[in-house]
């Protein structure tokens, strides 16, 4: 159903003999919805939907996307004029408060987190426990759940004072945990937040900083990570989203919810695909296999093998995001002074797919990942660190639907249903007398 104007045509359903109205619900752009919550109760029948193709858990005023025409907008307003036009904290206001935030508010939002950049020296030690080894999801997922047992009085999910305070503490403490998660792997020391700095400039700072060295940069470096971040800041109901409005609709605290959103981001088939696209041009190069000979070998369903950072549930048209990343990348690069064969496979690759029949046929385009990594390369940033910067970005996001989630009155704690397909009762049958 996709009534665009009027009234919403009457949905009923047919159950043998019976006939039951359904409820619909008008969306101000995009599909509108049938409420199934009462089909249980007067049928008998759940529905079953399998990975939520078709499951709206929420209604959301945050950000609309037309996988279709390949539109992204936050709040309204269109990612490529936020790309080019603003800063991530400016978005991340936009994201979180509803509206952009005039100067003044905006530099009032700056201020504040810039004061609470640095972490105790109690909070640094659990770096130092960490094996260096260790993949920089999972101790970025442990340090977000400490932040819970750092600042108790931030923790009430319905109190707003608690709740602003844990948001511009996350916003705040993730760019210097991510650096400190890094630094450990590089086995170099700690470096402090520097008052006065901008959120970009001090994370790129106390993250690449040699000891005895200046930290310097060319503004494009600087530039080209403020718009990856925008770029990921929100994506309405992914994996990560869903799993943090879930956490949430517990009345689990924010950063306890933020946490399950980077475990859920550290799959491969979400968060983790920018690194294993890294992973894969790399292998096409050193293998030197002919792009085409690997699209085979994708095409093959028995080798498993996905084409990374091509594919995605809701785009089925070029990602506005890939679009963007993938323009920038040349010029990232050039600013950088960086030659990357990996970004002619990458172009490659990309030729082949989008002229395959394979491709064509599944509406299969290349997604944000496809290019990212490839940028955060050049800034000398290792692929382990590729998904903690994505999580860096999706930060925003997660914080403000969790936030319209625990506000919303027809929120409830979510508790799907399921479709039994086990064995029946049956008797239990004692150790000795198993086969
Ligand atoms: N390479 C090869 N084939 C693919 C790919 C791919 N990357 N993506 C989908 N397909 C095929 C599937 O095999 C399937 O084929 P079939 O109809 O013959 O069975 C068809 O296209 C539909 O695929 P689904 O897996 O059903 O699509 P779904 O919407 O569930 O998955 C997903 C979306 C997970 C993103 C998928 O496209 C994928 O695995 N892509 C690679 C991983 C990736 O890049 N993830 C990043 C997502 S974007 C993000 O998180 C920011």
């Amino acid at each position: 159903m996709a009534a665009s104007k009027g009234t919403l045509p009457a949905v009923s359903l047919q159950v043998g003999e019976r006939s039951i109205e359904l409820a619909t619900i008008r969306a101000s752009q995009g599909n509108h919805g049938i409420v199934v919550a009462p089909l249980m109760k007067e049928t008998g029948l759940v529905a079953l939907d399998t990975g939520y193709l078709n499951t709206a858990p929420c209604t959301s005023e945050i950000t609309f996307i037309d996988g279709d025409a390949g539109i992204l907008r936050y709040r309204g307003y269109p990612i490529e004029q936020l790309a080019e036009k603003s800063t991530f904290l400016e978005v991340a206001m936009l994201l979180i408060k509803g509206e952009l935030p005039s100067a003044h508010d905006l530099e009032a939002f700056e201020t504040r987190i810039d004061k609470h950049m640095y972490l105790s020296d109690d909070f640094r030690q659990i770096f130092s426990v960490m094996p260096r080894r260790a993949h920089p999801m999972a101790t970025l997922g442990a340090a977000i759940n400490m932040m819970a047992g750092f600042y108790p009085e931030s923790l009430d999910p319905l109190d707003p004072s608690a709740v602003s305070l844990a948001t511009v503490l996350l916003l705040a403490k993730m760019p210097t945990i991510i650096s400190y998660i890094y630094r450990r792997a590089q086995g170099n020391a700690l470096l402090y937040p520097k008052h006065g700095q901008s959120y970009i400039e001090n994370f790129a700072r106390m993250t690449f900083q040699l000891p005895g060295e200046r930290f310097e940069a060319p503004e494009a470096f600087y530039r080209a990570l403020d718009t990856l971040l925008i770029l990921h800041a929100d994506h309405e109901q992914n994996c990560s989203t869903s799993s943090v409005r879930m956490i949430g609709s517990a009345q689990a605290n924010l950063y306890m919810s933020v946490s399950g959103g980077v475990s859920a981001l550290s799959g491969p088939l979400h968060g983790g695909a920018n690194e294993s696209v890294l992973n894969m041009l790399q292998y096409i190069r050193d293998t030197d296999i002919e792009p085409k000979k690997f699209m085979e070998k994708v095409k093959d369903r028995s080798s498993n093998i996905r084409l990374m950072g091509f594919g995605h549930r809701v785009y089925k048209s070029y990602d506005p995001r890939a679009a963007i990343v993938k323009e920038q990348a040349d010029a990232v690069l050039a600013a950088l002074g960086v030659k990357d064969e990996l970004l002619d496979i990458a172009h490659e690759v990309e030729q082949v797919a989008l002229s395959d029949d394979y491709f064509i046929e599944r509406r299969l385009y290349p997604n944000v990942d496809f290019y990212t990594g490839i940028i955060y390369r050049a800034m000398g940033f290792p692929a382990s660190m590729f998904t903690p910067l994505f999580a860096l970005g999706r930060l925003p996001g997660w914080i403000a639907q969790w936030r319209e989630m625990i506000r919303d009155p027809a929120a409830k704690i979510g508790r799907p249903r399921q479709i039994y397909v086990g064995h029946p009762e049956r008797e239990y049958v004692p150790l000795d007398q198993r086969p």
